[in-house]
């Protein structure tokens, strides 16, 4: 199964690729993740990118296809992948659907995460996350079970990212609506996308995901 989830920054595009990672037992590719990782440890990708994340830009689709195509025939991959911040223009659209038609393949589902842009800002300059596993929380929507101590490994110390300023969101949010929006009707035509409420609490919004792909009633079964 492949899938791109689409949505602006904080619509919970990374917080539901989890949930789909390990319900379906597929790779997560985040592009921003891969980029901070690249911008943490000062590689060449890191130096390149790094000031245009900071401002809240698109990094050049050319760099951002050769990063997504190194990363989708990991191991993890095997049985799919779910798409979280990739693609973000039609370029890069139309760059992975002809690399996946090369293969015989194509992307089976797009799911859109239907956000209020003014509520976005909150649960942007509200996350953070463990510095040690990267583990996501936030200061309202999702707390660790003990207050400052992550759920998964325990480490005590935490990170906010350098773009969740307010004034950097909002540029990525202008960002989104002019360049990454247009991706809906290319996928509608395609008849492969599929709209949910991501302004739902979390558990809901992944059960509306299963339910717009079919999925719940196959779970239900097999559970
Ligand atoms: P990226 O890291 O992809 O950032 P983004 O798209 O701006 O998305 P976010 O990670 O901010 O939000 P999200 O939708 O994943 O929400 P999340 O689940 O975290 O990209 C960063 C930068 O990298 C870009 O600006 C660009 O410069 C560059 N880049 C990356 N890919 C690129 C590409 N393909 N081309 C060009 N440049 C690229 O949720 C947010 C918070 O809300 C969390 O705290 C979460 O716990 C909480 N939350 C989630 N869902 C809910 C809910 N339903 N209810 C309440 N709270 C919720």
């Amino acid at each position: 199964m492949k899938i791109i989830l689409l949505g602006p920054p904080g619509a919970g595009k990374g917080t539901q690729a989890d949930i789909l990672r390990k319900k379906l037992n597929i790779g997560k590719i985040a592009t921003g993740d891969m980029l901070r990782e690249a911008v943490a440890s000062g590689t060449p990708l890191g130096k390149q990118v790094q000031d245009i994340m900071a401002k809240g830009h698109l990094v050049p689709d050319k760099t951002m296809i050769d990063v997504l195509f190194g990363r989708i025939h990991k191991a993890d991959c095997a049985l799919g992948f779910v798409l979280d911040g990739f693609p973000r223009t039609l370029a890069q659209a139309e760059a992975l659907d002809r690399a996946l038609a090369f293969e015989d393949a194509a992307i089976d589902r797009v799911i859109e995460l239907k956000v209020d842009d003014e509520k976005l800002m909150k649960r942007i300059v509200g996350r953070y996350a463990c510095a040690k596993c990267g583990a996501g929380y936030h200061d309202s929507f999702k707390r660790p079970m003990q207050a400052g101590v992550c759920d998964a490994c325990g480490s005590k110390e935490f990170i906010r990212r350098e773009d969740d300023k307010a004034q950097t969101v909002a540029k990525r949010l202008e960002t989104y609506h002019m360049q990454t929006e247009p991706l809906l009707p290319y996928y509608r035509v395609q008849g492969k996308l599929l709209s949910v409420d991501g302004m739902a609490e979390i558990e809901e919004v992944a059960r509306q995901i299963d339910e717009v792909m079919g999925m719940g009633k196959k779970n239900a079964k097999n559970s």
